[in-house]
């Protein structure tokens, strides 16, 4: 059993009310049920945080040593900028997966940048909230090929 910390960042809390032509109508709450159901046929179990504090997202990673195998996360507009919960991602050397709901690559110039993607074992954007079943997925696989 991998334990897998899904962790979402800033303005993921207003999902299915904020912008639902860019983000879809799901609210965090849908995501997450459907993830825990697929985290029992994948054998994977599943803690979540949301934050829309970096702060406080940086501190649940520094929680996540020696306690969690793998972290999915959607870091929202801190991943555009975000050197610190970069940092925060090497410090504690465990494979994270990066998601986005929306193809950040297709929207405005500041947001083609990812400063978490380098730390990441990859980038999932532009599937809708599919993306985070793909980021188990892709973990899962990840962890057992270690
Ligand atoms: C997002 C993309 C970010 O640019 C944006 O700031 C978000 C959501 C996404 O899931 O598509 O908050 O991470």
């Amino acid at each position: 059993m991998y334990r897998i910390l899904v962790l979402n960042g800033p303005n993921l809390n207003f999902l299915g009310v904020r912008e639902p032509g860019i983000y879809g109508a799901e609210t965090l709450s849908d995501i997450e049920k459907r993830l825990e159901k697929q985290a029992e046929g994948l054998g994977l179990t599943l803690s979540f945080f949301q934050s829309n504090h970096e702060g406080e997202l940086i501190d649940k990673i520094h929680a996540a040593y020696g306690a969690c195998d793998g972290i999915l996360m959607n870091p929202g507009a801190l991943t555009h900028y975000s050197y610190a919960l970069r940092d925060a991602i090497t410090s504690v050397s465990i494979p994270t997966v990066e998601v986005h709901l929306s193809n950040i690559h297709a929207r405005e110039a500041f947001r083609h940048t990812s400063v978490i993607a380098p730390v990441a074992i990859g980038q999932i954007a532009g599937f809708g909230s599919l993306g985070y079943d793909f980021g188990l997925q892709a973990l899962k696989r990840h962890l057992e090929k270690k």
